[in-house]
């Protein structure tokens, strides 16, 4: 491997493969079937510091850094994506939102319990009517007094309908596109703020995602999160972070569809022998082993450029971008080599052919991520390498 992890990385994805393999993987299908949200799980995911792993420690956090974040978000995702999506919004758009932005006393009473796992938090961006467009929401938040008053719908909330409190993008001008958006603090129970639909999905079934209505919701004005106006660069923040989650967890399942596969073809007997010995699923093995290292390259020179705090926006599409293509191949790879067993519940590839099938699309569809790619190559400011260059 290129990177060699220090001793601390290591330790800790060890630490999570083992708690990962022991406590979380045991229940992941019962969970896909009932679509129980596994609330003990994270508690004590909190109590590993799993929840908060980039805060301070002063902070409730572990502050480690992203390499060992995306090593463990992988070991929880190898043994169930429901769980790893949670852990991903957590500790990216949620607890690192309120590290960067938060004030001292928004951090005491929201980010220490958040980054403890003591309490699940939600990201409001997306509408039924703004999904790759945030700037066109039609959520808003209007002045009244020392309060903000908010309307309007969000759709396909992560752990909306378990989470404790919601961050809430708004306009709160509705002249000044991207300009205009705000970041509210909402806590469940705040009247006015409702969940409403959960939808029924295909895969990752024991994380809820829901709309979210807020209805005359009544807000203290110093429940915004950052200043009026900074809500697009939050979100696209956050999501520069969370797109190296979603590629971790790409990682995660891809590797738990090929060693599923890897052992299959060992076991697997057809014409007199296990059909590991056949060129045609040797090479395929090959190819799914190529295209796994290949992602946990780009996921691994992402995480080090945040590490090292340089502009790390391109890296971590591409790295998204790749990664959860690659998980589609991947699993649908790993199906096809358990023939008619892969189509159904007895054996897990069809549960993971099942969830990775979002991470094309959320945070960010491929088609965003190709958009995010691009224009920053187009608009790069740094000289281009001639020729001669390397
Ligand atoms: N970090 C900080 N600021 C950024 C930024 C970043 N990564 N990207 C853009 N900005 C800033 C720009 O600097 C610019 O600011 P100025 O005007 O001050 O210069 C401003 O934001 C606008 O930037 P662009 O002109 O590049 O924005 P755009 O409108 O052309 O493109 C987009 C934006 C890339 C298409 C963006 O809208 C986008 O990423 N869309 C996809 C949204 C998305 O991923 N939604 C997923 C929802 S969350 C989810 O799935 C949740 C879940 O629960 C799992």
């Amino acid at each position: 491997m290129l990177f060699k992890l220090t001793e601390e990385q290591q330790m800790i994805q060890d630490m999570v493969r083992e708690f990962s393999r022991k406590v979380i993987a045991v229940t992941a299908d019962e969970r896909d079937k009932s679509k129980e949200y596994p609330a003990q799980n994270f508690k004590k995911m909190g109590k590993l510091g799993l929840m908060g792993m980039m805060i301070p420690e002063e902070y409730g956090g572990e502050n480690a850094d992203t390499i060992s974040y995306v090593l463990a978000l992988s070991e929880i995702a190898y043994s169930c994506a429901s769980t790893s999506v949670v852990m991903s919004v957590q500790n990216s758009i949620i607890c690192e939102s309120f590290n960067y932005f938060g004030t001292e006393e928004q951090k005491k009473q929201y980010l220490i319990p958040l980054a403890q796992g003591k309490m699940i938090g939600a990201f409001g961006l997306t509408e039924p009517e703004a999904g790759s467009d945030p700037v066109s929401q039609a959520t808003t938040a209007v002045k009244d007094g020392d309060h903000y008053i908010i309307n309007g719908t969000k759709r396909f909330i992560t752990s909306g309908k378990t989470c404790k409190l919601a961050l809430v993008t708004a306009k709160t001008d509705e002249k000044t596109g991207h300009k205009g958006i705000s970041v509210f603090i909402v806590p469940k129970g705040t009247k006015g703020f409702e969940v409403g639909h959960v939808e029924d999905k295909m895969g990752l079934r024991a994380s809820d995602t829901t709309d979210l209505l807020f209805d005359n919701c009544r807000v203290p004005a110093e429940n915004m999160l950052g200043n009026e106006g900074d809500g697009f660069k939050m979100a696209m923040r956050g999501l520069d972070a969370g797109r190296i989650g979603i590629a971790a967890q790409s990682l995660g399942v891809a590797q738990a569809a090929f060693d599923a596969a890897v052992k299959y073809a060992k076991s697997r007997k057809q014409f007199g022998q296990p059909i590991s010995k056949f060129q045609a699923i040797r090479f395929q093995i090959a190819d799914m082993a190529v295209q796994i290292e290949a992602a946990k390259q780009l996921i691994l020179s992402a995480a080090s450029m945040k590490d090292r705090k340089v502009d790390y926006s391109k890296e971590a599409s591409i790295a998204k971008l790749y990664a959860s293509e690659m998980v589609n191949r991947i699993t649908g790879m790993a199906l096809q080599m358990h023939g008619g067993y892969g189509f159904t519940k007895d054996y897990p590839v069809e549960r993971y052919y099942r969830d990775a099938r979002v991470f094309t699309i959320y945070e960010g569809t491929s088609e965003i991520q190709r958009i995010v790619i691009s224009n920053k190559i187009l608009r790069d400011k740094r000289k281009p390498l001639t020729n001669t260059e390397t």
